[in-house]
């Protein structure tokens, strides 16, 4: 296949890139750097299966020759991150997945949008199915990722619609792993990067709040898989327990953590002796957040491997590299 990755030069773009190029795919990364490294795809530079486009994706995107798909990831992804790019991250979850829709439908490519947990916002049931429809507040600091990727949903079913698009929405929760940017103030790059540095852990709000952790290698299997799979006879006004891969899936690891827990697992991991700092709740920040990963199970016969020993293991190996300690 042909791929377009958009966001394929940030931490989950660059592991797909990994993936679609080992299995013997054409993979053509379109990034404007805007949170993403160069460095995290320079290994594929020399590979003649992969090229790099610096282009931003609110800009039509135009490309000669067939394309089978575009997995359309581009977008601001950790909180300090959107909050830093307000308008940037609405106007890739708008105008960015609008072009990027054209372009499917131009090739006559499948389309995968890289959705989120956040679409269910604070939610109100536990753990969140596909056919909750969540609880977000609309104007809130964090609405400009929320609704960008509501938007983006609500796009991606009415190209499917309007002009039958072969379309798939995986809806990731937390991932993590190698690559994540140190300082991209996600929970696990927090806490190991303030671990290993001996600072205080940073614990927003009493810590109670849960949170789902996916490795990435767990994701990305799962994205490759809602890519390759065949696509649903029809049923665009299927009801929810019709849906078939053309409908969103959530993707994510369904073992719940207090973040207070991981903390701890975290400073026991480092071996570290860094005490807690206690901070206020943003607004609007989750109280719950878990996958039912019913759907992902059944279509897709996946399901997260690695514990999450398993993987903070690597991530604290990673981020001691990038200390060089
Ligand atoms: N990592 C997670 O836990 C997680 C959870 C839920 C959803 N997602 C989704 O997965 C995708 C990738 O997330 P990530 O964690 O790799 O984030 P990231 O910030 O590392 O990667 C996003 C990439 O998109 C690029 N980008 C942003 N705006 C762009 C534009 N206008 N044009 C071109 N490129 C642009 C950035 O430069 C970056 O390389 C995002 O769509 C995100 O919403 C991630």
């Amino acid at each position: 296949m042909r791929i377009i990755v958009t966001g394929g030069a940030g931490f989950l773009g660059r592991h797909l890139c990994a993936k679609m190029l080992s299995l013997g795919h054409e993979v053509l990364c379109v990034d404007n750097l805007l949170t993403g490294r160069r460095e995290n795809i320079e290994e594929f530079e020399q590979n003649s299966a992969f090229r790099f486009f610096l282009h931003d994706v609110t800009t039509p995107f135009v490309l000669d020759g067939p394309v089978n798909a575009v997995v359309h990831m581009a977008c601001p992804a950790s909180p300090p991150d959107y909050l830093r790019y307000p308008i940037q991250t609405l106007e890739v979850g708008t105008i960015g997945t609008r072009n990027m829709l054209e372009l499917a439908r131009a090739k006559g490519a499948r389309f995968l949008l890289t959705s989120t947990s956040e679409v269910y916002g604070d939610p109100t049931v536990n753990p969140q199915s596909e056919e909750y429809w969540g609880n977000v507040n609309p104007i809130g600091p964090r609405s400009v990722y929320d609704e960008s990727k509501r938007a983006s949903e609500a796009l991606t079913m009415a190209y499917r619609r309007a002009h039958g698009l072969d379309t798939r929405i995986a809806r990731i929760f937390n991932t993590y792993g190698p690559w994540m940017r140190p300082d991209d103030g996600r929970v696990i790059s927090n806490f190991v990067m303030q671990a290993l540095q001996g600072k205080e852990l940073t614990i927003y709000g009493d810590g109670s709040q849960t949170r789902s952790f996916c490795y990435v290698t767990d994701l990305v299997e799962g994205l490759v898989r809602m890519l390759l799979a065949e696509s649903d006879s029809g049923a665009a006004g299927a009801s929810g327990s019709e849906w078939g891969i053309n409908y969103p899936v959530n993707l994510g690891n369904p073992r719940e953590e207090k973040v207070v827990d991981v903390a701890r697992i975290i400073t026991q991991m480092t071996g570290s002796s860094s005490p807690v700092k206690f901070h206020p709740l943003p607004t609007d920040d989750p109280k719950l957040r878990c996958p039912d990963i019913s759907r992902a199970r059944r279509l897709l016969r996946w399901e997260p491997i690695v514990s999450l020993e398993e993987g903070l293991t690597a991530v604290i190996k990673y981020f001691r590299k990038c200390l060089g300690s």
